[in-house]
């Protein structure tokens, strides 16, 4: 029988060692993150444009509804799952960054993640929570190291576990600053996770999980970055084509129908590129003819629609996508959704994936 790893957050532990990433904009909400949480993994609300289908939000006041959705979808998961592990995740590149931080810790999440830019200051937003466990996600061990270092110096805090993404197979936005380090073997899990673990043992000398993500689908790919010295997997795309996924029943369709063809990288309006499916909206933009909604609330510190009218509106195009507008949303997917063949259950992915091991 095959060994499974015991996972620790800080305070937090978890029966089994997955990880449900957050996924936005609402694709992974409440009804995902306490399901997965119920099933003894940690499970994961994506934070970014909570409050886009809210019955509160009218048009102006974006931020503050997202602190009263985050409350709401906070004790949602919480209910699904009493006693499991829940997590936000925060995206760094965001506005309202530290109000969505400060505000998940008050609805009570055990674990924040954070990635899309380097949560230097997480510490500081979240002082008054020492039970909440800080979870920074990187794509390398230069990125690793920089947070150690002024986490050390400025707050006397270490991370409670390191989410390593790489941008080769992962959704959503990629760890990498340029196109050409998508493809970068310098950034697979292979040399970027023993090179981590090593850092954080001999430099560090701290007892620090690492937690592997992007392209992880089944139970030989856990086996595979456990060997590599990885406490953890953190899954979306398999997570998000589930009956138990908050997206629409189109965007989950969306999974099912691509093929390799159909998956692409594209510069998201955050200036990092981002992988999705190649849906008339994509091919648009590929085409440079996108015609984008308006800005829906300057949600992003850095954005080039909203500086220089290039590109689009992202939080717009994936609220589309969370609803199933096919034509104008922006489907993000990691390269696993060409193996999205049907819609599974949370618990059946749990069992396969754990039968190996127990
Ligand atoms: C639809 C979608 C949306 C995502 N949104 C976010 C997000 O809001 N914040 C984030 O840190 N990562 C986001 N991700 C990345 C996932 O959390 C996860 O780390 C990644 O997808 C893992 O790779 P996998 O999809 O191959 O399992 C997203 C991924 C997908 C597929």
């Amino acid at each position: 029988m095959k060994k499974l790893p015991e996972l620790k957050i800080g305070k937090h532990s978890p029966k089994y060692p997955i990880v449900q990433g957050g996924m936005g904009v609402k694709i992974s909400g409440p009804k995902l993150a306490g399901t997965v949480a119920s099933c003894g993994g940690v499970g994961t609300i994506a934070s970014v444009g909570l409050s886009c289908d809210h019955p509160q939000f009218n048009g102006k006041n974006y931020f503050d509804t997202n602190e009263i959705a985050m409350a709401e979808s906070v004790k949602a998961a919480r209910k699904k799952s009493p006693d499991g592990i829940l997590a936000v995740n925060c995206m760094v590149a965001l506005t309202d960054y530290d109000r969505q931080v400060r505000s998940a810790c008050e609805a009570g999440v055990d674990v924040i993640v954070s990635g899309a830019g380097l949560p230097m200051k997480l510490p500081e937003y979240t002082k008054d929570f020492p039970d909440v466990a800080l979870v920074p996600i990187v794509s390398s061990l230069k990125a690793a190291d920089l947070i150690v270092r002024k986490w050390g110096k400025l707050y006397d805090r270490l991370p409670d576990a390191i989410v390593v993404e790489t941008p080769l197979y992962a959704g959503g936005h990629l760890g990498a600053t340029k196109m050409e380090n998508v493809t970068d073997e310098a950034f697979s899990l292979e040399s970027v996770v023993p090179e981590l673990v090593k850092y954080l043992e001999e430099t560090v000398k701290a007892d620090i999980p690492v937690i592997a993500a992007g392209g992880i689908w089944d139970a030989a790919d856990m086996e595979r970055v456990f060997e590599l010295g990885a406490s953890g997997v953190q899954m979306g795309t398999r997570f998000a084509c589930t009956e138990e996924g908050d997206a629409s029943m189109r965007f989950k369709q969306a999974y099912i129908d691509a093929t390799e063809d159909d998956v692409v990288v594209i510069m998201s309006p955050v200036g990092i590129p981002g992988r999705a499916i190649r849906n008339p909206f994509v091919a648009k933009y590929i085409d440079d003819a996108v015609e984008s909604r308006p800005c829906m609330a300057a949600c992003l510190s850095h954005c080039t629609y909203l500086r220089e009218r290039t590109t689009f509106c992202i939080a717009g195009a994936l609220v589309d996508a969370y609803m199933g507008n096919w034509d104008t949303g922006l489907f993000f997917c990691g390269s696993n959704v060409v193996k999205c063949d049907k819609l599974e259950r949370v618990p059946d992915i749990f069992e396969e994936l754990l039968a190996p091991f127990l």
